[in-house]
C-alpha cells in the first residue's frame, strides 16, 4: 500500500465530476489497489474521508471511518466504509450547522449547512449494494465526500464565510 499525494484546491481534478465505476473496473487489481491506498492516505493525513479525485483519480469512489481522530475529537466513530457509485437523498428538508474541514483545503474550517439525515445507496468495494440511512456526522461526512465526486468542495455549501478560520486560531482560548 502507498500513501497518495492529496490534490489541493486549484487543482482542476477536484472541479470536475468523477466517472462511475463499472462492476468490472471494481474487481480490478488496479482498482482495489486504489482503495487500500485511499484508506491508508486518509489514515495518514487524520481524515474522516476521503474521495478520489482528492487523490487525482476522477472516479466516484469515496472512504469514510472516525475512530479516535485527532482532528475531529468530538466526533461519533464510523466504521470503515467505501461508498462506489453513490447516491444520497435527503430525508429531512432541515439542515444543521457544524464545522468541516477538507484534506484538500488544509489548516482551515468553515461552518457548513448539511442534511441531518439522508438516505444513501451505494456498491460496496466487492460490487455489492449497500442501502442504509446515515444522521448527524455520519450523514455530513457522506455528504462532503459525495459533493467531492461532483467537483464540489465545503466552501461551497456555506452560507457566508465569517466563520471560516484557521484550525490553529480556532483552538486558542480568547
Ligand atoms: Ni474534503
Amino acid at each position: 500500500m502507498s500513501i497518495l499525494k492529496v490534490a489541493r484546491l486549484g487543482h482542476p481534478v477536484l472541479r470536475r465530476p468523477a466517472q462511475p465505476v463499472s462492476p468490472r473496473e471494481l474487481r480490478s487489481p488496479a482498482i482495489q489497489r486504489l482503495i487500500d491506498d485511499m484508506i491508508e492516505t486518509m489514515r495518514e493525513y487524520d481524515g474522516v474521508g476521503i474521495a478520489a479525485p482528492q487523490v487525482h483519480e476522477p472516479l466516484q469512489i469515496a472512504c469514510l471511518r472516525v475512530r479516535d481522530n485527532p482532528r475531529y475529537p468530538r466526533a461519533p466513530r464510523i466504521p470503515l466504509t467505501v461508498l462506489v457509485n453513490p447516491t444520497i437523498t435527503p430525508l429531512s428538508s432541515e439542515s444543521d450547522d457544524d464545522w468541516e474541514g477538507c484534506l484538500s483545503i488544509p489548516d482551515l474550517r468553515g461552518v457548513v449547512p448539511r442534511f441531518g439525515r439522508i438516505r444513501v445507496v451505494a456498491l460496496d468495494r466487492k460490487g455489492r449494494r449497500r442501502a442504509f440511512i446515515a444522521g448527524g456526522f455520519h450523514a455530513r461526512v457522506i455528504q462532503h465526500e459525495y459533493d467531492h465526486l461532483q467537483g464540489r468542495v465545503y466552501l461551497d455549501r456555506m452560507r457566508d464565510f465569517v466563520s471560516l478560520a484557521y484550525v490553529t486560531e480556532l483552538m486558542k482560548k480568547r
